[in-house]
């Protein structure tokens, strides 16, 4: 199926790594243009440059997407170099895991300043242009855990941060389906990434597999297939979903 990206110009938060990466590589194999951002100025870079060398268009910038000033300043370099943004991919994103009761308010603030505002700030910056093509294509990378507050103890604020996104996507559906933009997230569950390795023991991987319908954790392919779907105008009639991709542990 012809996806009909050529050319398309996306920025993806987080590209630097996991998620993102596999996003960006997917975008950049239907002939987009890449702009990958991360606060991890190296990381962006090497994704960047791997898709240079196989003839992308594509650069990197550093950016904290928790910074409103520093996504502003961001953005216009973006403009600056292309004058449009078709696709919007906010896979930034950290994990905290600990009790509501026990983790300080700073590790709150941390959290949701990154996996809820920082997707908020990019959105705003996005909205004008992509309002001004009649044109645009937003993906959040969310989680199953918005769905079962948390879905596991020791996740209920990570959750939470997700959840709002949820909330967000459904909202900007309906405020920006009349100027031609889609708004959907992607909910996975436990994908093979360097963010599952840090957190995850063998034991709770193990705990984890078992409830998995299909019997494995996501590849970066199966979340990076599904964004470029959405990306594409094939998806055109799609908006304000969140379409888990989680081996069916939604349904367990
Ligand atoms: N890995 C999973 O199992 C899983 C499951 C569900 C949802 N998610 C979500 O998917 C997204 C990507 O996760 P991942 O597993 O690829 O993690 P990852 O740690 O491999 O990648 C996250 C990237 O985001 C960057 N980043 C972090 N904070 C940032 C900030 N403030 N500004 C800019 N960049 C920042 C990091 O430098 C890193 O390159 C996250 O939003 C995460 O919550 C992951």
């Amino acid at each position: 199926m012809d996806l009909k990206l050529k050319d398309r110009v996306a920025v993806v938060t987080g590209g630097g790594s996991g998620i993102g990466q596999g996003i960006a590589r997917a975008l950049a194999a239907e002939g987009c243009k890449l702009h990958i951002w991360d606060r991890d100025k190296s990381a962006a870079q090497e994704t960047a440059s791997s898709l240079t060398a196989t003839g992308v268009i594509a650069q990197s910038t550093a950016v904290d997407v928790g910074d409103p000033s520093a996504v502003e300043r961001a953005f216009a370099e973006t403009l600056a170099r292309n004058s449009r943004l078709d696709i919007l991919v906010n896979a930034a994103g950290v994990l905290s895991t600990g009790l509501v009761a026990d983790l300080p308010t700073t590790e709150w603030q941390r959290i949701a300043q990154v996996n809820l505002a920082g997707v908020i700030y990019c959105v705003k910056a996005a909205i004008p242009v992509m309002k001004q093509q009649r044109h645009g294509r937003i993906i959040n990378i969310a989680s199953v855990s918005a769905m079962r507050g948390g879905g596991s103890v020791g996740n209920t604020l990570y959750g939470t941060t997700k959840a709002g996104v949820v909330a967000l996507t459904m909202g900007l559906a309906r405020e920006l389906g009349p100027f031609g933009i889609t708004a959907n997230a992607l909910a996975p569950a436990v994908v093979d990434t360097a963010m599952t390795h840090t957190a995850l023991t063998e034991d709770a991987k193990r705990r984890i597999l078992e409830r998995i319908p299909l019997g494995r954790l996501a590849q970066l392919s199966d979340i990076a297939d599904i964004a470029a779907f959405l990306a594409s105008e094939r998806a055109g009639f799609i908006t304000g979903a969140t379409i888990p991709v989680d081996g069916g542990i939604l349904t367990t």
